[in-house]
């Protein structure tokens, strides 16, 4: 089978174009724009395999897309490529609208007309909104986000991933387009762009820098190591049914706080302060996914913990300073 894999020079999507190529007889072929996020870096071990083809572009330009729809005949899209960082959406939500919202489409509207098996979006658990302050009660009474949760998002970087998911549905409806959506919580792992929180407090604890935390620190989400939500993703697209959402999570809540310092506990010598800091515009307090039907229907399980994959995670971030700065050389 041919796959288009789209923002596979990001974080997850270079996980995932590794796993899959480890994994499978796929080829792969990975249509990245390499906005500041993408980094062809993350690829460097893989880029000469058999089955795998770099090409740079922009999937919300139909012509260039269309092109490479008839060169390539693909037999299925699997699209991670999005604009991700909440902070920036709330500055200026231009590139999501243009990345989360258009490129989804155009892909939709590719894969209908040049009839691909299958199209599977790669979403998040913000398009649910807000479960509130909730997470102080005791686990059988608390709230998650199950698939049926109405589509509730606050900020600018999830409103434009639900229209994204909303497309999908509709081309599911309306044009009977084979459809997957895998809906996952917050990931951590190699390869993150180090703007995100764990590589981000990392490198301030590293460098003796204030860590400036939102609000009061205890907005919780639920953590999950990438390579899980890879494993999660194949799975889905290979097993799932044409319209079919499957939620993805580790059921790891984690306060934001939680997060700092465990990481500043891997940095002993570290001088860094928490500094509160005037909270987010429409922070969410607390996400949680039911990942259930997942592990009911599919098999899928989560086989790392936190207490094992942090201290990984850190691990390669330490071994990795050159990538890092490289990253951050880009912003
Ligand atoms: N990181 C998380 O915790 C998380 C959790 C759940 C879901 N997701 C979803 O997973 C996907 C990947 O997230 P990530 O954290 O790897 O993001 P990322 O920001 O690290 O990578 C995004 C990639 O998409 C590329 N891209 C952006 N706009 C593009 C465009 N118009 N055309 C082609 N490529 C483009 C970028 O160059 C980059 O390589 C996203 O769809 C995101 O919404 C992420």
């Amino acid at each position: 089978m041919k796959i288009l894999v789209t923002g596979g020079a990001g974080f997850i999507g270079s996980n995932f174009v590794r796993h899959i190529l480890a994994e499978r007889d796929y080829q792969i072929v990975n249509v990245d724009k390499l906005t500041y996020a993408g980094n062809l870096e993350n690829l460097r071990d893989i880029e000469d395999h058999k089955n795998y083809k770099f090409v740079q572009g922009d999937i919300a330009d139909k012509p260039f897309m269309k092109a490479l729809f008839e060169a390539e005949k693909f037999e299925a899209v699997i699209n991670f490529a999005a604009e991700t960082h909440v902070d920036r959406s709330i500055e200026n939500s231009d590139p999501f609208i243009n990345a989360n919202i258009i490129g989804t489409h155009v892909l939709l509207e590719l894969a209908r007309e040049f009839k691909l098996q299958k199209y599977h979006q790669v979403s998040t658990d913000e398009v649910y909104g807000d479960l509130g302050d909730t997470g102080h009660l005791p686990f059988e009474t608390r709230p998650f986000f199950t698939e049926q949760t109405p589509l509730n998002p606050n900020c600018p970087y999830a409103a434009a991933k639900t229209s994204g998911d909303v497309l999908v549905n509709s081309w599911y409806e309306t044009y009977d387009l084979h459809t997957i959506i895998t809906r996952c919580s917050n990931n951590y792992g190699p390869y993150q762009f180090p703007e995100k929180l764990i590589p981000f407090f990392l490198f301030k604890s590293m460098n003796n820098e204030l860590l400036p935390l939102y609000g009061d620190g205890l907005n919780i989400r639920d953590w999950l190591y990438v390579l899980d939500h890879c494993e999660a993703i194949l799975l889905a697209f290979e097993k799932s049914n044409a319209g079919q959402v499957w939620n993805i999570g580790g059921h790891n809540e984690k306060t934001n706080l939680e997060i700092v310092e465990q990481i500043k506990s891997h940095v002993p010598a570290s001088t860094s302060e928490i500094e509160f800091v005037p909270d987010r515009k429409a922070h969410d307090r607390r996400y949680a996914m039911d990942a259930s039907k997942l592990e009911r229907e599919l098999g899928w399980k989560p086989k790392h913990t936190f207490e094992e994959a942090l201290p990984k995670t850190i691990e390669w971030y330490l071994a990795n300073r050159e990538w890092v700065e490289n990253c951050r050389a880009k912003v």
